[in-house]
């Protein structure tokens, strides 16, 4: 029997990981690893399959960067002819790029079965690219593996069939848990001992430059109080200088590269607090019980909110310097670790797959 993942950009690498070394244990199963080039950057792809030991994609689609629907057909179109040759009985896409879509829109007119790993995340929020990618997904899926309850009651409600439906918990933590010892004591040069981590790729926060610079502003001032390290996103980058805010010298955020996986790991561990829109990070947190402040109107991952250490904030800096003077006098959430989120989800879908198969 084999089994093809289909991966493509930083957050899926997190989850394949996981997936793959749990699928290795069943001897009857070939894997077939395919990128699609949407992540491209050594610190934003390869960087991750060396500290994750992924094995080097057998495809690579070399797809890279373009509008929505150009990238998305590009990659249709690529994958389809591997798809033909390759005759996978089972195609697995993570999470809600624009590569998992393609992926699950190529196999559903082939009549190849599709898992899609961190399937029912809903943020109700249609002007979000993941969004439609989650629910276009989700309807053509034959397995779908949740990662927590409200994942698996939206699918049901939007009318998938129950015995589709699998709550096995979070992947992504499972690679967390497995690495989380392998964290570095001292993953930058000079690192104060209080710091906030940063993180900002959204279009909702990037894209309309002038809440950006409102929002940069606002945490350089922070920053004079609160060192922030902020490792920057390509497309955070672009945004950042063609407005002029991208500063070689700023007292009080330190401007990265993107940081590979260990580093920023080790980084999320020791902050005393992490501001962020990104999906991911709102879940790390929560594992971490290190507090999360989202630059964000809504979440496809309330449970990190109503179990964990999240917090949303929507577009307001004046919440942001509230919630963080909060926790900087020691007001934090306590926050819990979800159901299932123990380092075994991974077993728990290639079990699932191997019976399915
Ligand atoms: C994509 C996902 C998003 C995910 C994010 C994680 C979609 C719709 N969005 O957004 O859900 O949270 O990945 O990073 O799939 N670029 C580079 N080098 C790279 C990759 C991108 O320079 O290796 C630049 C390109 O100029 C590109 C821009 O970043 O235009 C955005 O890349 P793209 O992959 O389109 O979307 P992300 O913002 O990374």
């Amino acid at each position: 029997m084999r089994v093809l993942h289909v991966v493509a950009a930083r957050p899926n690498f997190m989850k394949v990981a996981a997936v793959f070394m749990a699928l290795k244990e069943y001897d009857g199963i070939e894997q077939v690893l395919v990128h699609t080039g949407q992540h491209y950057d050594f610190d934003m792809s390869e960087v991750f399959f060396r500290q994750l030991e992924i094995p080097a994609p057998d495809v690579n689609l070399g797809v890279g960067s373009d509008s929505h629907a150009r990238q998305t057909a590009e990659m249709m179109m690529r994958l389809e002819p591997v798809l033909v040759e390759r005759k996978p009985d089972l195609v697995l896409v993570y999470g809600d790029v624009n590569s998992t879509l393609a992926a699950a829109l190529v196999c559903s007119k082939l009549l190849i079965r599709v898992g899609h790993v961190e399937a029912g995340l809903r943020s109700f929020d249609r002007t979000m690219p993941e969004e439609i990618n989650r629910l276009l997904t989700d309807q053509v899926s034959d397995l779908l593996f949740t990662p927590s309850e409200d994942g698996s009651a939206n699918l049901v409600r939007e009318g998938v069939a129950q015995e589709k439906v699998h709550l096995v918990g979070n992947v992504m933590i499972d690679t967390l848990v497995r690495f989380l010892e392998r964290t570095l004591p001292e993953p930058l040069a000079n690192l104060p001992s209080r710091y906030a981590l940063l993180t900002l790729h959204r279009p909702s926060n990037v894209d309309d430059l002038t809440w950006l610079r409102e929002l940069v502003e606002t945490l350089e001032a922070i920053g004079r109080e609160l060192p922030i390290i902020f490792p920057i996103h390509p497309r955070t980058r672009q945004r950042l200088s063609s407005c002029g805010l991208l500063r070689l010298e700023s007292n009080g955020l330190r401007f990265l590269n993107p940081l590979p996986y260990l580093e920023f790991l080790s980084l999320q561990r020791g902050a005393s607090v992490v501001i962020t829109d990104s999906g991911g990070i709102q879940e790390e947190t929560t594992f971490l019980h290190v507090p999360c402040l989202t630059m964000r109107e809504n979440t496809e991952r309330p449970i990190t909110v109503t179990e964990g250490t999240n917090i949303l904030l929507g577009r307001s800096c004046q919440r942001l310097r509230q919630e963080l003077g909060k926790i900087l006098a020691g007001e934090v959430k306590a926050g819990s670790v979800p159901a299932l989120w123990d380092g075994h989800a991974a077993e728990r879908v290639a079990e699932i797959v191997r019976a399915f198969l």
